[in-house]
C-alpha cells in the first residue's frame, strides 16, 4: 500500500492534467492545481509570480503547463512555446529550493528531445537531436537541473504523441477519418512514438510512488508505429477506409516547420526505464489503444 501524497499539478486543466488529476484523486492522493486562472493556486509566469504557500506540504510537483505546440509557428509563438515552459520551470525550481522539505519534481518533456528525424531505437541514453522542439525540450530539461544538482529527485518525462479523443492529434484527425477522408501523411513510413492517455496518467502515478526512478524517462508505448499503420488502425477503429494520402508538401504549405517536426517526424523511442521498472501498459498496441479510445465516441 503506497502512502498518500500531496501533489501539485500545473497545466491540470489540459488534456494530460485532467486525466492525471482524476486518477490521483481516485487513488486517495491530495491534488492541488496551479493555473493561470481557475486553479487552487494561481501564477503569472510572464511576471514571475506564484501564490505564496503553494508548495507548503507538497511531496511532489508534476509540471505539465506550457503553451500549445499546435499552432502556426511564428517568431512570437515560438517564443511563447519556449518561455512558457522554461520560465515556469525556473519559477518552480526557485520555490522548491527554498522549501523546508524535499519535494520531488516530475517535469513534462517530449520524445522530440531526440530530434525530429532521429529514427528508431531512441533510449533514455540517446543523444539530443536538432530542431525547434528538440531545443525546447533540451532547455526545458536543463531548467530543472539545479534541483538534481541539489540532490532532489527529478524526472524528465519524454512524452510521445498522446492518444485521446478528448484532445491533441486524435481529436484533430477524428472528423477527417470519420468522414472517410483519412490516410497516411507524407511518406507514411515515418515512425510515431505514442502513448494512450490512461497509460500516461498511470505512468505518472507509477513515477510519483517509485522513488528509485529518476532522470529521463521515455513515456511511450513499447511499440512505435509507422504513420501508415497508425492511419490504417485509426480507420479500422471507426470502420472507415483510410486510403487518402495527405502529401507532405501540402502539410508543409499549411503548417510550415510544424509539419516537419510533428506529423512528418520520424521518432522511435523505446521505454527502457519503464520496462525495467516493471510498469505494465494497459494498451501497448496501437489497434487496442485506438479502438478503446474511440469506441465511446
Ligand atoms: N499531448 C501530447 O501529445 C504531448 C506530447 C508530448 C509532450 N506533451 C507535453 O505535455 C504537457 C501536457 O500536455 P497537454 O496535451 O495536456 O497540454 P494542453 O492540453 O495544451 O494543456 C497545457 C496546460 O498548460 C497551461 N498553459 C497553456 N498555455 C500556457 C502559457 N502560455 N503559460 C503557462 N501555462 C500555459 C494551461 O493550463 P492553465 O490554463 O490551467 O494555466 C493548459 O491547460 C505539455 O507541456 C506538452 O508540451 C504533450
Amino acid at each position: 500500500m503506497n502512502p498518500k501524497k500531496c501533489i501539485l499539478v500545473t497545466g491540470a486543466s489540459g488534456l494530460v492534467g485532467r486525466s492525471l488529476k482524476n486518477l490521483l484523486t481516485a487513488g486517495g492522493h491530495e491534488v492541488r492545481t496551479l493555473s493561470r486562472k481557475n486553479g487552487d493556486y494561481l501564477w503569472d509566469v510572464n511576471h514571475g509570480q506564484m501564490d505564496a504557500d503553494v508548495l507548503k506540504g507538497v511531496d511532489c510537483v508534476v509540471h505539465l503547463a506550457g503553451e500549445t505546440i499546435a499552432q502556426r509557428w511564428t517568431q512570437a509563438s515560438k517564443k511563447r512555446i519556449l518561455s512558457s515552459r522554461v520560465d515556469s520551470t525556473r519559477l518552480l525550481v526557485e520555490g522548491i529550493l527554498a522549501a523546508d522539505r524535499p519535494i520531488d519534481f516530475i517535469c513534462a518533456s517530449g520524445v522530440n528531445y531526440y530530434g525530429h528525424q532521429c529514427g528508431d531505437g531512441q533510449t533514455e541514453q540517446s543523444d539530443a537531436g536538432v530542431g525547434f522542439l528538440a531545443e525546447v525540450c533540451q532547455k526545458w530539461e536543463a531548467a530543472h537541473k539545479p534541483l538534481a544538482d541539489a540532490g532532489l529527485r527529478t524526472v524528465s518525462l519524454r512524452i510521445g504523441v498522446v492518444l485521446s479523443p478528448e484532445g491533441g492529434a486524435v481529436k484533430r484527425l477524428l472528423p477527417i477519418f470519420r468522414a472517410g477522408l483519412g490516410g497516411p501523411a507524407g511518406p507514411g513510413s515515418q515512425l510515431m512514438s505514442w502513448i494512450s492517455l490512461p497509460d500516461l496518467a498511470s505512468i505518472v502515478r507509477h513515477l510519483i510512488v517509485t522513488p528509485e526512478l529518476k532522470g529521463p524517462i521515455n513515456a511511450v508505448s513499447p511499440h512505435p508505429v509507422s504513420n501508415a499503420n497508425f492511419s490504417r488502425s485509426f480507420g479500422r477503429s471507426l470502420s472507415r477506409p483510410a486510403i487518402f494520402p495527405i502529401p507532405g508538401i501540402m502539410l508543409r504549405l499549411l503548417y510550415g516547420d510544424m509539419a516537419d517536426e510533428t506529423i512528418l517526424s520520424h521518432i522511435g523511442a523505446v521505454p527502457n526505464v519503464l520496462q525495467e521498472s516493471g510498469f505494465v501498459w494497459q494498451s501497448p498496441h496501437i489497434e487496442d489503444a485506438l479502438s478503446q479510445s474511440l469506441q465511446k465516441k
